[in-house]
């Protein structure tokens, strides 16, 4: 059987630095479902399609071939037949994610496809609904947040440093938005499983929080 863990949390805890940081030290496959859901709603966008309008989504997604594949280690999006990675981490994207992300069509061709690679891999998988309802029988859950000032600030750092022009409060109000989009759509809303390890990260380092997943992994593993 293989090794999973499920981290989940609301946007900017750092789910991704560090789920990332783990799997190398731990040689596991690190699965960012963020990253296949963006790459839905940027496939929604490039067709004008507007991401509320549930029935254009759910045919155009449908339909849509999307996998994910690796190379030197880092996942790769591939919507129909492109690796689509560069054009996924933008805020335009990651708040048509958030509406797109609402619709149960569009989660049941995600759920399935994360299911199938955490069944083959051992894997550390991040995203909203993995401990909930992704990997319920997951060997470690973390439940991943922070301040929402603090993870304003992380995200604003993180798209300063690509030389993204952006607005903090713009960042913060966006985030609190997505939260409650994030916690209170209907189908699989990100909460933390209840038997899922809380870790808030507002005060502490990368480093320190890379450590206590890795002690959690190995205690799970033996
Ligand atoms: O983790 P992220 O910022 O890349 O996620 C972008 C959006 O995708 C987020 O607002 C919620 C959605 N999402 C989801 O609904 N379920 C997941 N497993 C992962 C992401």
């Amino acid at each position: 059987m293989s090794f999973n863990v499920a981290v989940d949390g609301p946007a900017g805890a750092g789910k991704s630095t560090i789920a990332k940081a783990v799997a190398k030290q731990l040689n596991l496959i690190y699965v960012d479902t963020g990253a296949m859901y963006r790459a839905m709603a940027l496939l929604v966008l490039r067709n004008n399609i507007d991401p509320s309008d549930t029935d254009a989504v759910i045919e155009k997604c449908c339909s849509a071939d999307i996998s994910i594949c690796y190379q030197d280690g880092e996942q790769v999006v591939m919507l129909n037949g492109d690796n689509v990675n560069p054009y996924l981490r933008t805020e335009e994207v990651g708040n048509a994610t958030s509406v797109i992300s609402t619709i149960p069509k569009v989660r049941e061709k995600m759920v399935e496809l994360q299911q199938n690679l955490a069944a083959s891999s051992d894997c550390i998988m991040d995203g909203r609904d993995i401990g909930t309802c992704v990997l319920p029988n997951a060997q470690l859950k973390v439940y991943l947040t922070a301040d929402s000032a603090v993870r304003a600030k992380r995200r604003y750092d993180e798209l300063a440093a690509k030389g993204q022009v952006c607005d903090l409060q713009k960042i913060q109000a966006d985030i609190e938005e997505r939260d409650y989009r994030d916690m209170h759509r209907e189908t699989s809303p990100l909460r933390q499983a209840e038997d899922a390890v809380l870790v808030d990260t507002s005060l502490m380092t990368v480093e320190e929080v890379i450590h206590r997943l890795v002690q959690l992994c190995l205690e799970r593993q033996n």
